[in-house]
């Protein structure tokens, strides 16, 4: 395949409206606090049907500024999954909080909750649970959990704007304080940036405030009266993330018919199982399209193969608690063995709304043809 038809894994889908309301910001000279971000807050808010969004300027300034909410910190511990992006587990060690892994559900490769109730201990403060590539955390489970035994709930939902669970809810909307990322492989993007859901007006305002360098709304720029950051979004992200909004159940449906053309396809290639889109009223929102391949086939093989016939795959996702600084926490390789086979075995496939039937059939059989070769013993 020759240069110029490389798939690449992401791309972002941007149009003319968003042009030009990020032109609207530029010739306003708002380019930050200014009215753009107030409209693009109220349109997310609006899509996922909660009171209010606080915007950020990155996914992972979501997740901390919700740990800090919650009061999590040093001498407390939180159940988390080791099958994550790091981001997840890295905003308890801001706090000093601990992140004690849970292993996760084979099916749905998000926490266990089984597992989460049989660790709960005297020192367990709350629940990290995440959304993992787009399929809905076993919410109804987790809420009864945490409320069991008074436990805080934050939501890392990154990856799964527009995912609905077991009661038929999007993710997101439940009370407690969710997060969501707008990098530009996300279902929808601010270019970086992302999204907090408070649980109330009050937890709103302290939100904004310390995404703002712990300023209330009413105090002059060098006035502070709380320890806050610069987690701010621009205007001129938040201008893009205003027109993928508004285009947001078409983005959101374009992904859907990419990972259905793909299952169809892959339903043929023998070492590869695609990813479930649907379980009774639980549904994925697409955000990677990450395959399991067969053990006996050597993954990395698999991946060289595809880059030289200009496919880009990624071996996707490792799991957290084997990077050196959460091995300092003690942990090793096989606690975790669902979350660690997973690792060892899943494929993230060319995926975002523009891919053509052309592109997914030529994926499918490069990989068909690099699987067959990659098959040890
Ligand atoms: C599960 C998960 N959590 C958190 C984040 C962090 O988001 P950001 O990259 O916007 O900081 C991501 C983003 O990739 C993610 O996938």
């Amino acid at each position: 395949m020759s240069e110029h038809q490389a798939i690449p894994l992401a791309r972002p889908e941007l149009g003319a409206r968003e042009e030009e309301l990020v032109l609207e910001v530029m010739r306003s000279g708002r380019l930050s606090l200014g009215p753009m971000g107030e409209r693009f807050e109220r349109a997310f808010a609006e899509f996922l049907g909660v009171e209010d969004a606080v915007a950020v300027s990155s996914g992972t300034a979501a997740l901390h500024l919700g740990v800090r909410q919650l009061g999590w910190g040093p001498g407390e511990e939180v159940l988390t999954s080791p099958f994550t992006f790091i981001a997840s587990a890295n905003c308890l060690l801001y706090e000093g909080a601990r992140p004690v892994f849970v292993d996760v559900d084979p099916e749905t490769l998000d926490i266990d909750p089984d597992a989460a109730a049989a660790a709960v201990g005297e020192r367990t403060a709350g629940l990290l649970p995440i959304d993992i590539f787009g399929w809905p955390a076993a919410w109804p489970e987790l809420e009864a959990l945490a409320a069991k035994h008074g436990l805080g709930l934050l939501e890392d939902s990154c990856e799964a704007l527009g995912a609905v669970d077991a009661e038929g809810r999007m993710v997101g909307t439940r009370g407690n304080f969710a997060t969501f990322a707008f990098y530009a492989n996300k279902q929808m993007t601010t270019g970086e940036g992302g999204v907090i859901v408070p649980t109330d007006a009050g937890t709103a305002a302290r939100l904004r405030s310390e995404r703002n360098q712990g300023r209330a709304v009413d105090m002059g720029w060098l006035d502070h009266d709380r320890l806050g950051f610069n987690y701010r979004l621009s205007d001129l992200g938040a201008a893009i993330g205003l027109g993928q909004v508004e285009r947001l159940p078409s983005l959101l449906e374009r992904r859907a018919a990419v990972a259905a053309a793909y299952a169809e396809r892959l339903a043929e290639v023998p070492g590869v199982e695609a990813p479930m889109a649907a379980r009774g009223r639980e549904v994925r929102s697409w955000f990677v399209y990450v395959v399991r391949l067969a053990d006996e086939v050597d993954r990395d093989a698999v991946i060289r193969a595809l880059r030289e016939v200009g496919i880009d795959s990624k071996s996707y996702l490792p799991s957290v608690h084997l990077f050196p600084h959460l091995r300092e926490l003690g942990y090793r390789e096989g606690q975790f063995p669902v979350a660690e086979a997973a690792s060892a075995h899943s494929l993230a496939l060319p995926f975002f709304p523009r891919l053509s039937e052309a592109q997914i059939e030529c994926v499918c059989t490069e990989l068909a043809a690099a699987v067959d070769a990659s098959r040890r013993g």
